[in-house]
């Protein structure tokens, strides 16, 4: 075994020393450690913590979309029973950062943007007296200056920019293979604005100690929003503690610090004593993050033998003035299928509506489930099965670029999972099959989400009693990460689970790479086994092998000539500790990476009232090493029931004359539930991926929703000949 020479990882590492070691926990589908205390009701989550002398601060949305706050009566609740404080200050209402550190625009206190912008809080004894308070309390408005901005990116006059985070792509003459195609699609599709919907909703309480701030909140990011929360109070980050043991969902909506974080910290400053803000549900869905709506307008240009000649993919999303982010909706169109002659561009247009940021596979959730709907629109025209269509067009080569693939398990995910679905039944034109009054087709999509690693830290610590202690402030956002981390240590170091403690969630252990872009856990992954390649390294030469030759084994070493010989004996009373560190190299940059797979459904029309219901989906997918293929598994059909959701129910609904969103809880935003989730199958299709990580992992957190919607839409189609182009295939438009 040979150490890395650098904690950079520039070339595939083809050793796969995971394959090697003998304990045989990683890959196994283990129980969370921390599952029991979540179903029981003992996970303290951000709003539980029991801090002495804590008091309730309640945030106040503004009631206007664009304005000035001309005055806050804040005597007009002081008199309350109980009220302490009404706090306004300009970091407040500071937009929710895109994570990453992303510096946020600040803005002026008085200045509203967008309706539901966090304007105050009141801090009371009781939540219910802050409640109060905050409804009662009078804020006056003057209207802004100057031209309104726009509240609906259909509005005449809307300012279309091209965003600073994505270039267009650009290869041949698109128009050129459009007129040459012996088929082509041109086809306009649009998508609705989602919410993230984390099942906790956002939550700090606020401690000082001295100079020293510590929030126990709901991030996904922690050593990033340290930089945050440092960067908007003027602290320095040493000055920061951030503890999220357990994270109720994100979804991106964590991503970054929101403004319950900041309000709470400030109040608390001010108020010299700990302060809990808690979001309610509504004020979560009307402040904290949208993803934008999408307009897509896909071209597909093939030659006769079904070959894609050329791939135009444009989009336009929204956000607010200044906002970098832009949902990057043609992220997978640049890699998944060919086409020379291609054009791929996203636009922004500026409007006042609350920040349009992350939300769970940003970029390919919408614009997979568009492409792949376009696709089977090709497939019809001419005339082949989709799975073929698909099959035809895969490069060897990233187009335009000439970029490799690391690895690709595309076309196994559609032959075995079409042998698992039974898709030879399925009939090449619509309205062949009816259930009574119902329809029934069947669909196909692919799934492709790109693969990051980020940077990140772990430590792992043998103790002398020969257990292993694994710490990093990676969180588990409901994940897995505990799991995992553990099944990694405990593979390395040759340890039954049992013998494993994870320690996650808090900015006093090293910076792990944060819940986020499905990179989590191979990038803190990566960091442990470092880490313990590096413990193993000591324990072979206190053995007296080759690291190369140690065999470590429920807690026995052996190795070589040398005798086995319990862990503890070796250790002599002595603790190893190590830090492991990951940073990508260049090899992030020299091959294409994404996680791959398909998705079949079967869907139920209803010929009189069409209503569609989904009866059955599988999914199989390729994301490199599976580290635990229960938390796989779960990450698969948890993105599946959110296709369910895009394709048939979720809709943000914005009025458009001031730009407040109008469903803003779990009443009116639809989320499927139980009676909307059919049987669901998953097939996880094993591979190793050495350009990855040195686990040979890919990230799988997002890959289930990337692409699930358009099977569904074009199940719909299969089953009653209706196309329609705008999700969600609500009845109202298939009939
Ligand atoms: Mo994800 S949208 O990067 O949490």
């Amino acid at each position: 075994m040979h150490l890395p020479l650098s904690d950079m990882y520039n070339q595939p590492d083809e050793r796969n020393l995971l394959d090697q070691m003998r304990q045989g926990v990683i890959g196994q589908p283990l129980d969370r450690p921390e599952g029991p205390l979540k179903v029981s009701g003992t996970a303290t989550y951000a709003a539980e913590w029991r801090i002495d002398g804590c008091v309730e601060g309640v945030l106040v949305l503004a009631g206007i979309a664009q304005g000035q706050v001309s005055k806050i009566d804040r005597d007009a609740v002081l008199s309350r029973e109980g009220v302490i404080a009404v706090i306004a200050d300009p970091a407040m209402t500071r937009r929710p950062a895109q994570g990453m550190a992303a510096k946020a625009p600040q803005q002026d206190a008085a200045k509203v943007e967008y309706f539901g912008q966090p304007v105050a809080l009141v801090v009371a004894q009781t939540f219910e007296q802050a409640r109060d308070a905050a409804l009662a309390l009078p804020i006056y408005y003057t209207d802004a200056e100057g031209d309104p901005v726009p509240f609906d990116p259909a509005a005449p006059g809307v300012k279309v920019e091209a965003p600073s985070s994505s270039k267009p792509v650009e290869g041949g003459d698109l128009d050129q293979a459009m007129q040459d195609a012996a088929f082509s699609v041109d086809v306009e599709y649009d998508t609705p604005g989602h919410a993230s919907a984390a099942m906790e909703p956002h939550a700090t309480i606020a401690q000082w100690q001295g100079d020293s701030l510590i929030l126990h909140g709901s991030y996904q990011m922690l050593s990033y929003n340290v930089k945050e929360i440092a960067d908007c109070l003027g602290l320095s980050t040493d000055k920061v503690r951030i503890i999220a043991p357990y994270v109720g969902g994100g979804f991106g909506s964590k991503l970054g610090i929101t403004h319950e974080a900041v309000a709470a910290a400030l109040a608390a400053r001010g108020l010299g004593r700990p302060v809990r803000v808690v979001m309610s549900r509504q004020q979560v869905f009307q402040t904290v993050i949208r993803r934008s709506e999408t307009r897509q307008r896909v071209r597909l240009a093939a030659d006769p033998a079904g070959r894609l000649i050329g791939l135009g993919h444009e989009a336009l999303v929204s956000n607010l003035p200044g906002e970098k982010f832009a949902e990057p909706v043609t992220q997978a169109t640049e890699f998944l299928y060919g086409g020379e002659n291609r054009l791929l561009k996203v636009e922004v247009v500026r409007i006042s509506r609350l920040t349009a940021g992350s939300v769970r596979a940003p970029g390919e959730a919408v614009g997979m489930q568009v492409l792949e709907a376009a696709m089977d629109e090709l497939a019809e025209k001419i005339g082949i099965d989709p799975i073929e269509l698909r099959k035809r067009n895969l490069p060897a080569e990233v187009p335009v670029a000439g970029t490799p693939y690391s690895s690709r398990m595309l076309t196994q995910a559609l032959e075995q999972g079409a042998e698992a679905f039974g898709w030879s039944a399925r009939q090449d034109r619509p309205c062949q099959t009816r259930d009574g009054d119902w329809w029934i087709g069947m669909g196909v999509a692919s799934a492709a989400r790109v693969n990051m690693m980020v940077p990140a830290k772990a430590k792992v610590t043998l103790t002398a009693d020969g257990s292993a202690v694994v710490e990093s402030d990676q969180t588990d956002i409901g994940t897995g990460s505990y799991a995992i981390l553990g099944q990694i240590a405990g593979e390395m170091l040759g340890l039954p689970m049992s013998r494993v403690d994870v320690k996650l969630g808090d900015t006093v252990h090293p910076a792990g790479a944060g819940s986020g872009g499905s990179f989590g856990a191979i990038s803190t992954g990566s960091a442990v086994m470092y880490a313990c390649e590096a413990i193993r390294a000591k324990l072979a030469k206190a053995l007296g092998c080759d690291a190369d030759a140690l065999v470590l084994k429920d807690g026995m070493a052996s190795g070589g000539n040398a005798p086995a010989r319990p862990l503890r004996d070796l250790l002599n009373g002595e603790d190893i500790a190590e830090t492991g560190t990951i940073k990508p190299g260049k090899t992030a940059k020299s091959f294409s990476q994404a996680s791959y797979g398909a998705f079949f459904a079967e869907v139920a029309v209803h010929a009189f009232t069409g209503e569609v219901r989904v009866r059955r989906m599988t999914g199989a997918f390729g994301f490199g090493r599976v580290l635990n293929a229960k938390t796989a598994r779960s990450q698969c059909l948890g993105g599946m029931v959110w296709g369910i959701g895009s394709a048939l129910t979720e809709e943000l609904a914005f009025d458009t004359r001031d730009g407040h969103l109008v469903n803003h809880d779990l009443a009116e935003y639809h989320v499927p539930v139980h009676a909307d989730v059919p049987a669901i199958e998953v097939i996880l299709l094993e591979e190793r991926d050495a350009a990855a990580s040195p686990l040979q992992a890919k990230g799988v957190g997002e890959l289930g929703i990337c692409g699930a919607a358009g099977a569904i839409a074009n199940a719909v189609y299969n089953a009653c000949g209706v196309r329609v182009r705008s999700f969600p295939l609500t009845l109202d438009k298939i009939l």
